[in-house]
């Protein structure tokens, strides 16, 4: 080589003579020297592509070279043989910096040799930074920041910065950067090789980096990216396109603006054969609460993330005989969220005492997909995923969150009475408050506790439009319904789903008692006017719940007993008040034949009163068959009071009220007199009904004693000093008062099984509503209808009944409710909700 160079010099001697005429006529000399220990090694090569070598040279010491190396400690004067030797040459000035031999420069890096004194050539700066392996080296990047670029691509203005980190002995190429992008710092560890190129037209006098060290990474490296607005990113793994290190981590961590929104996409992606470890990425993303949130290379990787978040790709053990391939090239996609972002809205608390409003995560099935980064910001300032408002100030609060869907709100509010003096009679309208309404977030459950002084106020609940009980046989469909649930510690008792359209006109409670105005469907927002229902505070009564209910003639009123699906809590009574319009008939029936409780202690009773004529009917829960479907021209009450069934022997009961006119009974009796062969069946139902009308006489003789239709309004009983408890225990249970009434009571049971009215005393006052008039007579005959009724009704054994019926509605299927969300469902499943949640 050098034998080569020297017989070349002297062979074209005459050309140098002739160059160094042009010298004299403005050719430049560059004159390089590099301290001694500076570590920096200059050499000058042909470029590509590689031009004819006879056409340029560099002269120095007046010989004509290829190639030029200056090291540490030279001093070299040279020239260019020709007038564009940036055609045929190229710089490249690397640096070599070893921290594990001395103190490491670190901080800003200059460009060394400076810019001026070398020749416009393409060049290439390379800083090989070598430190120890649990040294961490940071590259920090000024303005501009890094683009990275692919295999085949190259920088618009020809700068770019080709980043390698080095594992033992091996050189992992990290990646080749541009200017203008979002790559802030590099992070690694063991050491760093940094290569600046600059194109000879390029007056770059800066690096435009600094180094800095950090405690150990324990991986490959970091990068992080930084946005300040909207953009994108697209970066890929060490390698690339070839494998990323076997069983290496790599982290990318991303700096996102809070208004801001980032997507990430795979956009190629190769896995290797694994042997040992699954290769993965793993993210930790602001506001989810399984950080860090796994993914495989093929799933759908996350999107709209708020905030900062990282992510990194973790290699595993190949395959030594098949080794395959991991390589990821990703892209970070920033934009702003579509809508609400910097809207406020304004919630006015200040007014209100005891309530609190939550803006929360809807509840979700944990899935693989979830998909972080929806908040909810105070003040446009402060944001979480999970905002409380309290009352008694006014909160400012914004989404930063484009699919609100995913967010709901939960409030409750304490309405309490504690002086009954004060609060008797008084009554409050639970309605959902406008500003709630107003935000862009569905109301999911918006709660009142009705809290009560104990054993002196009970509540009554009047809706302004009348209530169904939301029961298997007739589901709700509206968009809301109210869920009543006892609110006294220990007690498990929900009285069920009541949605507006049915027959209840009033749910009288006896204690401390949870509403909740749930809703099931977007629309609940067009159909919040029809929410409201009024509280007032009454004197207290015996039972857990009241009933008022009056059916129309149109559909059949559904009732069923409180915790439908666990059983009526031991030792409650439920009443039910029914009323029957004048010219009405109502049918009763129960759709099982048998209770199936069994006691434990005391007894389970139903009792069936006719308000006006106070005539009842007693029947054992236990051992009878509940009641054929029986016919009522007058209100009556039915009352149900459990005994303390034996743990699976539980007691619910449903039945059902439907009306009929009151002159069909004749019309059906003619067409069945008239169509003959049925006298003989009349003639029978004549005699039974008298025996019935006689019965009835019978007990409307005994004391007004519906000691179970405990109610609240109605004046103590007829005789109230005859009738007294005789009872020395005041609070003496209305059970203790059944088992007293069986012992009499099995004398007097008839033919039917139901009891007949003991016409002894009893232990307690008659509380429930006193017709004052004497009762209307029996009916005459109520046969034909009976046997109407009867066919058309579902055998009671062919209605399907579960347990566990889940208190799920129906889905509206109205096209503007699916909005194209098919992952939440618009409505929700309810497993039966705990008293006071
Ligand atoms: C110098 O770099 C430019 C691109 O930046 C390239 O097109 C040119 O070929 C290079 N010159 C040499 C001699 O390598
Ligand atoms: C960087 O961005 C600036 C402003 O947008 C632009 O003028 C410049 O040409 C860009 N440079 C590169 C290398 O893309
Ligand atoms: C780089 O060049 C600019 C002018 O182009 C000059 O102001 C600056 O001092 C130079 N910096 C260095 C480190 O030479
Ligand atoms: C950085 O280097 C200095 C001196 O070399 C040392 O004192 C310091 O602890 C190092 N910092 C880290 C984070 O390694
Ligand atoms: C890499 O994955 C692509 C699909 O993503 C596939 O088409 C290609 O064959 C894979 N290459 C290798 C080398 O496995
Ligand atoms: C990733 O983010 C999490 C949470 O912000 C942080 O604890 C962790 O240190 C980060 N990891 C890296 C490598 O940046
Ligand atoms: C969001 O805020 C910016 C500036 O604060 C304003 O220019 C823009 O109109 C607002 N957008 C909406 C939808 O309110
Ligand atoms: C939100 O915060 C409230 C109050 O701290 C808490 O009861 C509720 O469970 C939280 N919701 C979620 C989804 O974390
Ligand atoms: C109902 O709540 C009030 C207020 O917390 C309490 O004083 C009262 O004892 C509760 N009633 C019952 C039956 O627990
Ligand atoms: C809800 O059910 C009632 C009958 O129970 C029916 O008349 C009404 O059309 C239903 N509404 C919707 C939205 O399905
Ligand atoms: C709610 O009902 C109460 C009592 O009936 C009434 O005073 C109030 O005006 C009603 N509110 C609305 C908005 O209908
Ligand atoms: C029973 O219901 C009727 C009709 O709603 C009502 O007039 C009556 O006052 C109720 N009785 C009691 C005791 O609440």
């Amino acid at each position: 080589m050098a034998g080569l160079n020297f017989g070349v010099t002297v062979a074209v001697l005459g050309v140098l003579l002739l160059s160094a005429s042009r010298l004299s006529s403005g050719v430049e000399v560059y004159e390089i020297a590099l301290p001694h220990g500076s570590g920096i090694t200059v050499f000058i090569k042909p470029g590509t592509p590689t031009l004819p070598m006879k056409l340029c040279h560099i002269i120095s010491s007046r010989r004509k070279e290829t190639t030029l190396s200056i090291k540490s400690g030279d001093k070299i004067v040279f020239y260019f043989s020709c007038q564009d030797p940036e055609n045929h040459f190229v710089i490249e000035i690397q640096k070599n910096i070893d921290c594990m031999a001395g103190p490491c420069p670190f901080g800003e890096v200059q460009l060394q040799p400076s810019t001026s004194v070398l020749p416009s050539l393409n060049r290439t700066f390379i800083w090989d930074v070598r430190a120890h392996k649990n040294i961490g080296l940071e590259l920090q990047f000024s303005h501009p920041r890094l683009r990275q670029i692919g295999p085949r691509e190259s920088c618009p203005d020809g700068v770019s910065h080709s980043i390698s980190g080095r594992i033992d002995t091996s050189l992992v190429r990290i990646g080749t950067f541009c200017r203008n992008g979002t790559v802030s710092r590099i992070k690694m560890q063991e050491g760093v090789k940094m290569a600046l190129h600059l194109p000879w037209f390029h007056d770059r006098n800066i690096s435009g980096f600094s180094i800095a060290n950090r405690s150990s990474i324990k991986r490959l490296c970091i990068i992080e990216s930084v946005f300040e607005g909207e953009g994108s990113a697209t970066l890929m793994s060490a390698n690339y396109p070839d494998g990323f290190p076997e069983d290496e981590l790599m982290t990318w961590q991303f700096i996102i603006p809070a208004h801001l929104r980032a997507s990430v996409s795979f956009l190629h992606f190769n896995v290797s054969n694994c042997v040992k470890k699954e290769e993965r990425v793993e993210y930790y993303i602001p506001g989810s609460t399984t950080n860090p949130e796994v993914f495989k290379l093929e799933d759908k990787q996350p999107g709209n993330m708020a905030g900062n978040f990282n992510l990194s790709l973790q290699g595993c053990d190949q395959d030594a005989q098949n080794p395959g391939i991991l390589r990821l090239q990703f892209q970070v996609l920033v934009q702003r969220p579509q809508d609400e972002s910097n809207k406020t809205y304004v919630v006015d608390l200040s007014n209100e005492q005891a309530m609190s409003l939550t803006i929360e995560p809807r509840l979700s099935k944990q899935s693989r997909k979830f998909v972080p980064g929806c908040f909810v910001c105070l003040d446009s300032r402060t944001c979480s995923t999970n905002l409380t408002l309290t009352s008694g100030s006014k909160h400012k609060i914004s989404f930063l969150c484009d699919d609100l869907t995913r967010l709901w709100i939960n409030a409750e509010k304490t309405i309490t009475c504690m002086d009954h003096r004060y609060c008797h009679r008084k009554s409050y309208s639970l309605q959902v408050p406008w500003y709630i309404l107003q935000l862009p977030v569905q109301l999911h459950d918006f709660s009142w506790k009705l809290l009560v002084p104990k054993d002196s106020l009970s509540l009554a609940l009047v809706p302004a439009q009348k209530l169904q009980q939301h029961t298997h046989e007739r589901a709700c469909n509206t968009s809301f319904s109210y869920l009543l649930a006892s609110a006294v510690p220990g007690q498990e008792l929900y009285f069920g789903f009541f949605c507006s359209g049915g027959s209840i006109e009033q749910i009288q409670v006896k204690q401390n008692v949870s509403v909740t105005l749930r809703t099931f469907a977007p629309n609940f927002q067009q159909e919040a006017s029809r929410q409201n229902l009024t509280v007032s505070f009454i004197p207290h009564f015996k039972e857990e719940g009241v009933f008022t209910v009056t059916p129309d003639t149109k559909s059949k009123v559904y009732l069923r007993t409180p915790n439908w699906d666990r059983g009526l809590p031991s030792l409650t009574s439920v009443s039910w008040n029914i009323s029957v319009p004048r010219d009405q008939v109502a049918c009763l029936t129960f759709l099982k034949e048998r209770t199936g409780v069994v006691c434990q202690t005391g007894r389970a009773f139903m009792i069936i009163q006719e308000q006006r004529a106070r005539a009842e009917e007693i029947f054992s829960l236990e051992e009878e068959v509940l009641p054929k479907p029986s016919f009522h021209h007058h209100s009556f009450w039915v009352n149900i009071s459990n005994c303390s069934p034996a743990s699976g022997k539980q007691l619910d009961l449903l039945f059902w009220v439907s009306l009929s006119p009151r002159t069909t009974d004749l019309t059906v009796i003619i067409i069945a007199v008239v169509g003959g062969g049925a006298l003989l069946l009349f003639a029978l139902g004549l005699i039974i009904c008298f025996v019935k009308k006689n019965r009835k006489k019978k007990i409307t003789k005994g004391p007004a004693v519906g000691i179970y239709n405990g109610n609240v309004n109605t004046q103590m009983p007829m005789q109230p000093k005859k009738f007294q408890k005789r009872r020395k225990d005041n609070d003496s249970h209305v059970y203790a008062v059944i088992d007293d009434t069986m012992v009499y009571g099995h004398l007097l049971q008839d033919a039917n099984g139901s009891f007949l009215q003991p016409e002894v005393d009893t232990y307690r006052p008659f509380q429930g509503p006193t017709g004052d008039r004497p009762p209307s007579p029996p009916p005459i005959c109520s046969r034909a209808p009976t046997a109407k009724l009867t066919t058309e009704e579902p055998s009671p054994g062919f209605l399907p009944e579960s347990e566990s019926e889940p208190y799920a509605f129906s889905h509206p299927k109205d096209g503007n409710i699916s909005n194209g969300n098919t992952d939440t469902p618009l409505l929700d499943a309810h497993k039966p909700t705990e008293p006071g949640e």
